[in-house]
């Protein structure tokens, strides 16, 4: 590659998106890359010229394995949705001016469905403008909700924090044995896709009995049959833990987290509705109808911030997916994103391939109803055989006065 290069990163932060900055800077500076710029907060930032040179914080010992240990998006997100082409080039010709102006060859974005919209309207401009800047794709979810990919990025270790703390959270519910159980709901992410909500399926092992039930946006949300599910495990257990999605809706199309809330929801530039309080609402309903204590948890952003247990996996992968970003530019491709593509689970072996943005770009994955078990309320040893291998393997943090060290920009 003759110029430089930009790399920005996009939506919500997962535990592993700056591996995935890692993994561009690496492969870039093997190729001979001068400068390899991160765009201060994705798209947004980068049309106002607010760049940072990376060789500032990576060109050293630790720089690269301290970023693959940071949480969040180290160079700043944004939720900035292009606008269409028509009527809007002044946006378009700004993106190129400042690629010309620091000789800026090709565009790194990481992201998920509405990031991956942001590159295909960037190689959609320059392909009708014959503009020789090329583009290129780095996927990355907690909802792990792309198509065409295997699996996201960010997924595999945001499904392990939910993993292993309702396994915790499992332990402590029934360390009272007292008559009436406590009913504790927690309420995971992921949007419209339960795919991380699924996750609370891998608290069960040899070790931990396992949630007692999962609620997906895959089902309509019934409350008269979650309410008699509630009440039978209740007169059967001294502990209910139960997993539910932020994206659970009734029949009418509502999602639950908007009976919670008074008055109209916050939408951001994407339409998507803010999600929170499925689970305060769920709890308060349950708490009601029966007397029963109960207790709502929502991980929030702790679970797709816990970088100090993220997926070894995850971590490889959303650097492999960085890396592999740079090596398609370098052969000349555009308008790509990278994909992650399983060879099979025992052992378990992925690689990456590149496809075409347009197919990608919008679209949102759901979990396959072959693997969602018949009353709705749980996976099955489909999904376990597909997920487990995604949250193998550790990566140590290094510590600092007892807490993990992060990289910071200036
Ligand atoms: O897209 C990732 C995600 O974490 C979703 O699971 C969640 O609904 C959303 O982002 C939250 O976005 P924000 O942090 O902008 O409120």
């Amino acid at each position: 590659m003759k110029g430089n290069i930009v790399v920005g990163q996009s939506g919500g932060p997962t535990a592993v998106i700056n591996s995935s900055v890692a993994g561009v800077y690496v492969a870039a500076k093997q190729l001979g890359v001068k400068k390899v710029y991160g765009m201060v907060h994705g798209i947004q930032g980068f049309l106002a010229d607010n760049l940072c040179d990376l060789d500032e914080y990576l060109d050293n010992e630790t720089g690269v394995e301290l970023l693959k240990r940071t949480p969040s998006a180290f160079l700043g997100s944004c939720r900035f949705k292009m606008p269409k082409i028509e009527g809007n080039e002044e946006v378009y010709e700004k993106v190129f001016e400042i690629m010309e102006k620091h000789d800026i060859e090709c565009l790194f974005y990481a992201g998920g469905n509405d990031s991956m919209d942001t590159v295909k309207m960037l190689s959609d401009y320059a392909a009708a403008h014959n503009k020789p800047q090329r583009f290129m794709g780095v996927p990355k979810t907690i909802d792990n909700d792309l198509p065409i990919t295997d699996h996201c990025p960010g997924y595999g270790s945001a499904a392990k924090y939910i993993a292993t703390s309702l396994k915790e959270v499992i332990r402590d519910n029934s360390s009272f044995g007292v008559e009436k159980p406590t009913i504790l709901i927690a309420e995971i992410m992921g949007r419209n896709a339960g795919w991380l909500a699924a996750a609370a399926a891998l608290a069960k092992d040899v070790d931990c009995e396992g949630v007692d039930a999962v609620y997906l946006p895959e089902r309509t949300f019934d409350m008269d049959a979650f309410m008699a599910k509630v009440k039978d495990l209740a007169e059967r257990k001294s502990s209910v833990v139960i997993a539910v999605s932020e994206g659970i809706k009734l029949s009418d199309g509502r999602y639950v987290c908007e009976l919670a809330s008074e008055g109209d929801v916050a939408v951001d530039a994407f339409g998507h509705k803010q999600m929170s309080g499925t689970a305060a609402y769920l709890a308060q309903a349950v708490a009601a109808e029966t007397g029963l204590k109960t207790r709502a948890i929502e991980f929030s952003t702790l679970q797709r911030a816990a970088t100090h247990l993220a997926s070894l996996t995850d971590i490889n992968e959303a650097f492999q997916v960085g890396h592999d970003a740079v090596i398609a530019a370098e052969e000349g491709k555009t308008g790509m994103m990278i994909t992650l593509d399983r060879n099979g689970n025992d052992p378990y072996q992925c690689g990456t391939s590149v496809y075409d943005i347009h197919a990608i770009a919008n679209v949102e994955r759901t979990v396959p109803d072959e693997w969602i078990t018949e009353d709705g309320c749980g996976l099955n040893e489909g999904y376990e055989k597909y997920a487990r291998p995604l949250i193998m393997g550790e990566l140590q943090p290094l510590f600092v006065n007892g807490t993990p060290r992060h990289l910071v920009r200036k």
